[in-house]
């Protein structure tokens, strides 16, 4: 199978040497396209991966297209493919251009076209994103199975219905930028009651970072571990009701809510 990485920007580049270095994939398997030459040049010189001359090129060789390019200019992409001659039907388009739909990219290439709409997120960039992929209506589940192969090789994966993948948009796309604001939170919280800064960002960081893993490692309900920290009286349960005495909880969910509606008003305009 040969991959076509169209748009070798920050997405494109993460993807396709996440894939890599965790196996999934060889850098023979890649060919690579970018407007901006240098953009491929750097993937070829420290990745060894091959570059195309051009969307043609990709197009005629390739099996799988992997659209990483703004949402802005994947329609370009789509009518220079669909412009190409090639069959229908004889490649894979996965796109991961945010609010772009599966019924978008099938309307401007081919009638039967397979497709598959994936949205990452950001820590993709460090192999630990998290991600979501919905199917088109000519996608196999050989098709998912690429997706997930590639998408799971920089993170988790999860398939999603096309109406929820505003959804993710808001909780798991725009999420790392609410924890950002989390971390940054406490450490101000360490300031202010004495930690020197990077000592109170760094354990506000490995706080979080040991939550999350305590959350995936054990499989327990984060409410159960919460409850396992909180004792009768204790400091945890005085923090937690200032947290709440806040509103932190419904804070939270209005974030995922906001971005989710800002999310859909983008993809219709
Ligand atoms: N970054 C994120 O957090 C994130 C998360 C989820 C999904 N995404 C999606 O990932 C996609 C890529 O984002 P990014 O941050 O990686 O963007 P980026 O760094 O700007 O990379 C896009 C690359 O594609 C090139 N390009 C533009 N038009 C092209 C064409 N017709 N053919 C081939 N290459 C073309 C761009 O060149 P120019 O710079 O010259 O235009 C650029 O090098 C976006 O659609 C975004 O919605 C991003």
């Amino acid at each position: 199978m040969k991959l076509g990485l169209v748009g070798c920007g920050r997405m494109g580049k993460a993807l396709a040497v996440g894939a890599m270095e965790a196996g999934a994939v060889a850098a023979a398997d890649f060919l690579a396209y970018d407007v901006r030459p240098e953009a491929v040049e750097e993937l070829s010189r420290e990745k060894g991966i091959r570059a195309a001359a051009n969307l043609q090129e990709l197009v005629t060789r390739c099996d799988v297209l992997l659209l990483c390019t703004k949402p802005d200019d994947v329609l370009t992409v789509l009518r220079e493919v669909a412009s190409s001659g090639t069959e229908e039907n004889r490649l894979l388009i996965l796109s991961i251009a945010a609010g772009v739909t599966v019924q978008t990219i099938e309307r401007h290439i081919f009638n039967h076209a397979r497709v598959i709409r994936a949205m990452p997120n950001t820590p993709a960039l460090i192999g630990k994103g998290a991600a979501a992929y919905t199917l088109g209506s000519a996608a196999t589940e050989e098709d998912a199975k690429i997706a997930r192969r590639l998408l799971g090789a920089v993170g988790s994966v999860v398939q999603v219905k096309e109406s929820l993948m505003d959804t993710v948009t808001g909780l798991s796309g725009s999420g790392p930028a609410y924890v950002y604001l989390l971390i940054e939170a406490l450490a101000d919280g360490g300031v202010r009651n004495g930690l020197p800064r990077d000592q109170a960002l760094e354990l506000a960081t490995q706080t979080v970072l040991g939550a999350a893993a305590m959350v995936q490692s054990t499989g327990l309900h984060p409410a159960v571990l919460k409850d396992m920290v909180a004792s009768p009286g204790g400091t945890t349960i005085a923090g937690l009701a200032a947290l709440e005495a806040k509103g932190f909880r419904s804070a939270c969910i209005d974030a995922v809510t906001a971005a989710t509606e800002r999310s859909k008003e983008l993809g219709k305009a």
